[in-house]
């Protein structure tokens, strides 16, 4: 499959078991939501570009790699998008961040912006767009059209759990963006919820399920 990066760090993987597991509470879900999203940024900003500069050590002088690229704007998708935040703004501290917020209007099956509030001068900056669950791959279509016309140097698709039917309609919109992930998942059930999967993810995150 094209342009697809898996996780595949076996303590990643135990994570995303525990996310799962439908005993898991909203508490503990954020929290190991948070330390997943600790791999999957690091695979994410595996290709930044570096350059060295000159340094003193308490030693010596000595050149050493520093990021040559403007940090890479963070865009999660509402509502759950949000759970990739902590861990993402922990480890690039120095990245504008963004918000889409998208519904599925049922009548027409079309996507329909509620929320947009993006960073200004996107251009010289990559996108990591997050939204863990890469569903049928309506929404994150739809929000990529929606970045790219603001011309960003690349655009990253982050995601928890994608559906083999949800990536490979992504990929067919979008062949240039990339997609980190943990795991592709066989199925869709009939109310598009990715099979085994994890449920709601925002449920999950933000407890709106009893
Ligand atoms: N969105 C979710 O939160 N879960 C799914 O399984 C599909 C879409």
């Amino acid at each position: 499959m094209k342009d697809l990066h898996l996780v595949k760090n076996p303590l990643a993987l135990h994570k995303l078991s525990l996310l799962r597991k439908k005993e898991t509470p909203p508490s503990e879900f954020q929290r190991i939501m948070t330390e997943v999203s600790y791999f999957l940024c690091v695979k994410a900003t595996e290709n930044l570009l570096l350059e060295e500069k000159e340094i003193e050590t308490p030693l010596v002088k000595t050149k050493a790699p520093f990021l040559k690229e403007l940090s890479p704007v963070l865009i999660p998708i509402l509502r759950a998008g949000n759970g990739f935040l902590e861990a993402f703004r922990t480890l690039l501290p120095n990245s504008p961040v963004g918000f889409i917020g998208l519904y599925r209007e049922e009548k027409a099956k079309t996507i329909v912006e509620y929320y947009k509030k993006l960073p200004e001068k996107m251009e010289k900056r990559r996108v990591f767009l997050l939204d863990p669950m890469l569903a049928t791959g309506k929404s994150a279509v739809a929000a990529v059209d929606l970045l790219k016309k603001e011309k960003p140097l690349e655009i990253i698709f982050v995601n928890l759990l994608a559906s083999r039917e949800g990536l490979s309609y992504f990929h067919e919109k979008h062949p240039d963006v990339p997609v980190v992930t943990l795991s592709v998942d066989p199925k869709l059930d009939e109310k598009a919820y990715i099979v085994p999967g994890l449920g709601d993810a925002g449920d999950r995150i933000f407890g709106t399920t009893p």
